[in-house]
């Protein structure tokens, strides 16, 4: 390191500054460290500093001159080694800082977990997919439906159990002309659908269904139909049969047997319940029938010119036959180890 000449005897003090500096300065090892030693070096408490000050007390001109040059020597020089280091550091510090930030694009990525379909889901969308396939189409309706849809329109008389409050969910919309209900079936749809369209009418309705019932292997307050309709003007209960058999077969497998057991509804006439041979023993699958003429003359369609025939299936009971699930839980308990076998 350089000395100045001619160096006054009071500069001693700084003339050993300026020896050690280097050192110190190469010892830094951040731009904070940096920083300190530098207030140390030329800050304002700093020997370079003090010394300045003191130049006014000298009173020969000519001392004071020298000793003021000799200061600001040793000033620049330490000025000069602290700006190198400082380059220095503030490479390293980037590049430390472009390290801990690097991207490693070759890692493998992490797989976000698959979801799927609930069995409910799925066994409705198959059950539709099939009518589709049939040529019909998907109609919805409210799941919040008035007592004339749900019972009346449906010939359901005034004084049919199933219009109590123990089989039927009523909803509280204060004094109103008509009880608002959630609706206990998905037949409702069949009048809405009636009232807006003319025929011929070849319709499935999926959709969620009401009831006052208290959750057990068998029941549960909220399920799921599939309603179906087929009005023209000359459906037979031939076209039922073959309908719903044909369906049966897709569903369940190629050579699956069918019958049909004489039921009531008040909306169909006359009203069957199908039966499918599956696991080794017959099991009932869905309600069915003809349309009654009265549900024909609630929508102001002609039973003198149309007919029809209509059906509902509960898709819960479809699963469970299909996959021989024997308690209905199995498909509202929310357990992973359930649902995953049906993906
Ligand atoms: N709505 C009936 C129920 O929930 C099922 C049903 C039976 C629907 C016969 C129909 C039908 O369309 O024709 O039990």
């Amino acid at each position: 390191m350089s000395t100045v000449a001619n160096l006054p005897d009071s500069m001693e003090p700084l003339q050993h500054l300026l020896a050690n500096a280097p050192a110190q300065i190469d010892a830094t090892e951040s731009l904070a460290d940096l920083d300190a030693l530098e207030a140390e070096l030329v800050g304002k408490g700093s020997p370079i500093a003090q010394a300045r000050r003191g130049l006014g007390g000298i009173n020969d001109s000519d001392e004071r001159r020298d000793t003021g040059r000799a200061i600001n020597d040793i000033a620049a020089q330490l000025t000069e080694l602290l700006s190198t280091r400082r380059s220095q550091l503030a490479a390293v510090e980037e590049a430390s800082a472009l390290t801990a930030d690097r991207v490693d694009v070759t890692l493998p990525g992490r797989r976000p977990r698959r979801g799927t379909h609930h069995l409910i889901t799925q066994t409705i969308d198959e059950i539709v997919d099939i009518f589709v396939g049939l040529g019909y189409t998907v109609a919805k309706g409210p799941e919040a439906e008035t007592e004339f849809y749900n019972f009346t329109a449906l010939n359901i008389p005034e004084t049919h159990p199933s219009r109590l409050e123990s089989d039927t969910l009523y909803l509280d919309y204060g004094e109103r002309d008509e009880e608002v209900l959630l609706r206990t079936h998905t037949s409702p749809m069949q009048a809405r659908y009636m009232e807006e369209h003319d025929p011929p009418v070849y319709i499935v309705v999926p959709g969620k269904v009401f009831r006052a019932d208290a959750v057990d292997a068998t029941h549960s307050p909220v399920f799921h139909q599939v309603e179906g309709l087929a009005v023209d003007d000359s459906i037979t209960f031939a076209d039922l049969k073959g309908t719903l058999a044909e369906f049966a077969r897709q569903f369940f497998g190629g050579d699956t047997k069918v019958k049909f057991i004489p039921h009531y509804f008040p909306f169909t006439e006359p009203s069957a319940e199908m039966h499918a041979f599956t696991n080794g023993r017959w099991i009932e699958l869905l309600g069915c029938g003809m349309v009654n003429p009265a549900v024909f003359e609630q929508v102001g369609y002609d039973p003198e010119i149309l007919s029809g025939f209509a059906f509902g299936m509960g898709a819960e009971r479809m699963a469970m036959v299909r996959h021989g699930i024997t308690d209905l839980r199995a498909l509202i308990d929310p357990d992973e180890r359930i649902l995953e076998q049906y993906r």
